[in-house]
């Protein structure tokens, strides 16, 4: 008896010490550290990485989801009191913007050089205020079965988008809120030439049901047949397809334009050091590999990350040159959108 009753308080000992110790390992590592991330990709890599880093770190992460639009305008609400410490993910244009207005902090990462050359320009162009984190391509998606039903062409250019036959049945982001329905302008604009490209956006606006607030709503939406066709990024194509529904997608043949999702460190931010490290973690492949982990499909920034057969192949895609120096400064993303409420999106149907 006495025998036991010793075992068992040595076992119980074990436990508590070995709890005590991965307790003190954790608060060693983290020392109470904690970083505020906004975070600007789909909700699952979102969760996935905060997860993962605090598990692994001991540093807790408080994240909150945001388009890259709003993000943005977070960002520039808190300017003099920033509550934010990192802005992961969202399309690289807004970030490049926030650059400008002072919000984020210049830093040069000991890992640039393992990244690939357009993460990298896009940290030089904005002195080092931002960094790449991963690309794709503006395209379209449409749900198969929708299709067939009502026996609808799979449209395979912009010009195509603007037929009759699709009235009522394309969604799109508004670009207010959305960097993919900003990267969309951006990428008419270059393909046509500023005025064309409005014409153009007021002609598909008699096809277009609804100005989703989120980038990735319209894909979504085609998922689970709510609208046939969507103006979105083509990586979001196969996450959505992967749970089971009828999705597929297409980039146009005349040419278009890609996204450079970034990452950025607010400047004045209250956990500096802590945000660091989260920065410098999120740019190794380990970190930038849990995108494919997460459903999520777009190039990882870092060129030592695997590859997958469902990221899509840049190779095969016809890009417009896209100036990410241009369409990302304040006043022409300012300019653009407003000329897109005012000429566009007051339009009746
Ligand atoms: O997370 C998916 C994604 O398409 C990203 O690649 C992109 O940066 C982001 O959404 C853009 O979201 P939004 O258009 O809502 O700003």
């Amino acid at each position: 008896m006495q025998a036991k009753i010793s075992k068992t308080v040595h076992s119980l000992g074990c436990v508590v010490a070995g709890v005590a110790a991965f307790l003190g390992q954790g608060s060693a590592m983290a020392a109470d550290a904690q970083v505020n991330v906004i975070c600007s990709v789909q909700a699952e890599w979102c969760n996935m990485i905060s997860t993962v880093y605090a598990r692994t770190t001991g540093t807790k992460i408080n994240m909150s989801l945001k388009g890259s639009g709003e993000a943005l305008a977070q960002l520039i609400a808190e300017k003099d009191n920033p509550k934010t410490d990192v802005w992961f993910g969202g399309t690289g244009d807004p970030h490049l913007q926030a650059g400008e207005q002072g919000l984020s902090m210049a830093y040069q990462s000991p890992t640039l050089t393992q990244l690939h050359p357009w993460a990298q320009q896009q940290a030089q162009q904005s002195g080092f205020k931002t960094v790449g984190i991963y690309s794709g391509p503006l395209g379209f998606g449409y749900n198969t079965e929708l299709m067939a039903k009502k026996k609808l062409s799979i449209p395979k250019t912009w010009a195509d988008l603007l037929k009759p036959e699709y009235k009522g049945e394309i969604q799109v982001a508004n670009p207010a809120s959305s960097g993919t329905a900003y990267t969309m302008i951006a990428t008419l604009v270059q393909l046509m030439g500023e005025d064309k490209a409005f014409d153009y956006l007021k002609a598909l606006h008699k096809n277009v049901s609804q100005y989703t607030r989120s980038g990735t709503g319209p894909i979504k939406a085609v998922a689970r047949g709510e609208t046939a066709i969507s103006i979105s990024f083509v990586h979001d194509g196969p996450g959505e397809k992967m749970q089971g529904f009828p999705v597929e997608t297409i980039t146009p043949s005349d040419g278009t334009g890609a996204e450079i999702g970034s990452m950025s460190l607010i400047k004045g931010s209250r956990n500096g050091d802590a945000a660091k490290k989260f920065y410098e973690w999120a740019l190794t492949p380990a970190a930038q590999e849990m995108a494919v982990a997460a459903k999520q499909f777009q190039v990882s920034s870092n060129k030592n990350c695997k590859s997958d057969a469902r990221i899509p192949d840049f190779k095969k895609i016809k890009f417009v040159n896209y100036d990410y120096a241009k369409y990302g400064a304040s006043a022409e993303r300012r300019r653009l959108i407003s000329r897109w409420e005012k000429d566009v999106n007051s339009l009746p149907k």
